[in-house]
């Protein structure tokens, strides 16, 4: 069998991540795996006989699904408040940027316009938490809450990785909260009492393992995938930083194959290769 993680051992494990991505494609598994599998997903790779051999992380079984688990990934983009780990499941997996829910009803504020779908009050700020230590209902000059009502229920999911990547089971979270003293986050610091983590609006995820199946679920995640294949088959630069998306009509096309092909990349790969407007250039 591969080669285990070791739990603790500075630095994280890089390569385990991207290494679950190419085999999921090379051997044609469900590409949702990438969210939402319990195991083996650190295997190793070996040029030399082109073989991938399974492995499995020693993360916390209770965590596991698929890379969002991942030590390597959880310690690149460690942050304070674990935002910066909401935002790469975001870009990576929604090719979006934040704000990432717009359907909610307008409410005018004098640093903007509202309109995310969640309650005003489902985030924790001077209003709807007297003694909040960040205030994400600031509206005076632009409104945090319009990015920060996603960002805010997603982030304790990542709260209690340290800056390792190492999963801590304990009560207390592992990142900070950026003011002065840089405090040990609390759960009060995201969402008021009576709020718990989801991954969009009525869309709950109490667990790590649950935010994956609702990230595969979501109609996003194929689109996302297409999208990325798609630009680069064409040579095309990158559908977050670049905003290269596809055209409704392409994007919807190539997703509703990829999920009928059981989320099976190759075969994406190898239509967009076939597709008559690769074929033209
Ligand atoms: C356009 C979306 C958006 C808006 C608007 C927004 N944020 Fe954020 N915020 C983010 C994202 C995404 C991150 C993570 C960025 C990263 O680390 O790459 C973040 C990070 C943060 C952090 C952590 C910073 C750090 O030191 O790592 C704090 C605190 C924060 N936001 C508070 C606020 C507050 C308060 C407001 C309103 C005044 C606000 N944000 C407005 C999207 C937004």
């Amino acid at each position: 069998m591969g080669t285990q993680d070791t739990v603790g051992t500075p630095p994280a494990k890089m390569d385990f991540a991207p290494t679950y991505a190419a085999q999921l494609v090379v051997m044609e598994q469900p590409f949702t795996n990438i969210v939402t599998a319990k195991s083996g997903t650190c295997p190793t790779y070996t040029a030399g006989t082109n073989t991938f051999a399974a492995g499995n992380c020693a993360n916390n079984a209770a965590v596991i699904s698929g890379v969002l688990s991942d030590e390597g990934v959880q310690q690149q983009f460690n942050s304070a408040m674990a935002f910066r780990r909401g935002r790469w499941v975001q870009e990576t997996f929604m090719c979006g940027r934040f704000p990432s829910e717009q359907g909610g009803t307008p409410v005018k504020y004098p640093g903007g316009t509202y309109n995310s779908p969640w309650p005003w009050n489902s985030i924790s700020g001077k209003e709807s938490l007297p003694n909040a230590r960040v205030d994400f209902q600031a509206a005076d000059v632009l409104i945090c809450a319009n990015c920060h009502s996603t960002l805010n229920h997603i982030a304790p999911l990542f709260g209690k990785f340290n800056s390792m990547g190492v999963y801590v089971a304990a009560t207390t979270y592992q990142v900070t909260t950026p003011i002065p003293g840089e405090p040990a986050t609390i759960l009060a610091d995201w969402l008021p009492p009576g709020e718990t983590t989801a991954w969009r609006h009525m869309k709950p995820a109490t667990t790590l393992p649950e935010l994956g199946d609702a990230i595969a679920a979501d109609p996003g995640f194929a689109r996302c995938v297409s999208t990325r294949v798609w630009n680069w088959a064409m040579s095309r630069g990158d559908v977050v930083n670049d905003g290269l998306t596809l055209t409704d009509a392409l994007a919807n096309q190539l997703s509703a194959q990829l999920v009928a092909d059981g989320y099976n990349v190759k075969k994406l790969i190898r239509r967009i290769f076939n597709d008559p407007y690769f074929v033209r250039f």
